[in-house]
């Protein structure tokens, strides 16, 4: 293969992320110079925070450059290496972007996988990868759930959701998830043992809605989603609550500044806080964190749900389904 099919920005997205704004350009596959080495992606990953690095103000990550590459994370084998630590052969996770080769350096690798083959390949993007991880550490570390406690998720559902949810119930909260479809919550309750749940979209008032499922209240927030429903939550937070803030995509699309949550001052009543993760802050954690995933998985504890998809010449359709809710699982997509 000579030419690398890609996925490039053309034009910064107002609100949900249009065809018109990317462009699926054709480029030799590059060659890697001093250092560099270049990967075969095998899976791309489709995340919600690449909406932020869209706009022209970036979120924790600079803005990708009109004209560049949709940066993504992905699964790629390296095919030409002028790094030894980096061989041809290997295969990797890393920041690369949207596009059927990436020309990478040792500082885009999130890890290497594992030679031997014994885990599907998506499993690194859904769980034992930075995804897996970001659900442990926000969770344990900065939750700190004790068994009994009520741990209540937002956007439950989707990956980071079933992962926060699976690793409460093995802390031994009660875990009760919001989600936007009757058959999602079906899902959480039936599958991964959710003790209940609420489809938001039907609930009407929300914050009555959190207190029928949640009648002692809640001792974590596991927020994925910001909105309402931060403020629905906030009316129902007991004494020293920890409210995790993992992500907001309700916000992410949003044209306007909208109104913050009108009850802050319950934070003060309880004495209780909300906190920013992100992974890079526990990096020192991430080694400890993926060995402790793995082992749960291979003890069938925990598992993700990956919705791979296969079209790459339709990427902003498959991105704009995080935002429409039509995922069912860790979105990716599948190059092999
Ligand atoms: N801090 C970190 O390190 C980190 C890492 C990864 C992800 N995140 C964040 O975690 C959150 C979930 O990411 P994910 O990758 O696991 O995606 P996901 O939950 O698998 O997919 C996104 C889901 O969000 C829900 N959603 C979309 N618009 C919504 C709205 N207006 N209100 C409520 N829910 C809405 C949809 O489910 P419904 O059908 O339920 O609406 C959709 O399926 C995102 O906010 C993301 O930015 C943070």
């Amino acid at each position: 293969m000579t030419t690398n099919r890609q996925w490039i920005l053309k034009r910064r997205p107002t609100g949900v992320p249009a065809d018109a704004d990317f462009e699926l350009i054709e480029s030799p596959v590059p060659e890697p110079g001093d250092g560099e080495f270049v990967t075969r992606n095998l899976v791309l990953s489709v995340d919600p925070a690449q909406r932020g690095w869209m706009d022209k103000g970036g979120n924790y990550f600079p803005p990708i450059p009109l004209g560049a590459a949709v940066s993504a994370g992905v699964i790629g084998e390296v095919i030409s290496s002028r790094n030894p630590d980096y061989p041809v052969g290997d295969r990797l996770y890393a920041i690369g972007s949207w596009s059927e080769y990436s020309l990478l350096g040792a500082g885009f690798v999130f890890r290497k996988l594992p030679a031997d083959n014994t885990i599907p390949l998506a499993k690194y993007n859904s769980l034992l990868g930075g995804m897996g991880c970001s659900a442990l550490i926000a969770l344990r570390d900065i939750g700190k759930p004790k068994a009994g406690e009520t741990l209540f998720i937002s956007g439950a559902a989707g990956n980071m959701g079933t992962l926060a949810g699976q690793i409460g119930r093995i802390y031994g909260c009660h875990v009760v998830g919001s989600a936007g479809s009757d058959e999602k919550c079906r899902y959480l309750e039936d599958v991964l043992g959710f003790d209940a749940t609420l489809n938001y979209r039907t609930a009407g008032d929300l914050s009555a809605a959190v207190r029928q499922a949640c009648p002692e209240g809640i001792d974590i927030y596991y927020d994925n989603v910001g909105g309402p429903m931060l403020e629905a939550v906030l009316d129902n937070i007991n004494m020293r609550a920890r409210i995790v803030m993992n992500g907001s995509i309700a916000e992410y699309n949003d044209t306007e500044p909208r109104p913050g949550p009108r009850n802050l001052w319950n934070l003060l009543v309880k004495r209780a806080f909300i906190e920013g993760f992100l992974l890079p802050d526990f990096a020192d954690r991430i080694d400890d964190a993926l060995v402790q995933l793995e082992d749960w998985y291979r003890a069938g504890k925990i598992d993700a749900r990956e919705d791979i998809r296969t079209d790459f010449t339709r990427m902003p359709a498959i991105f704009r389904a995080l935002f429409d809710g039509s995922n069912k699982g860790k979105l990716m997509v599948s190059l092999e």
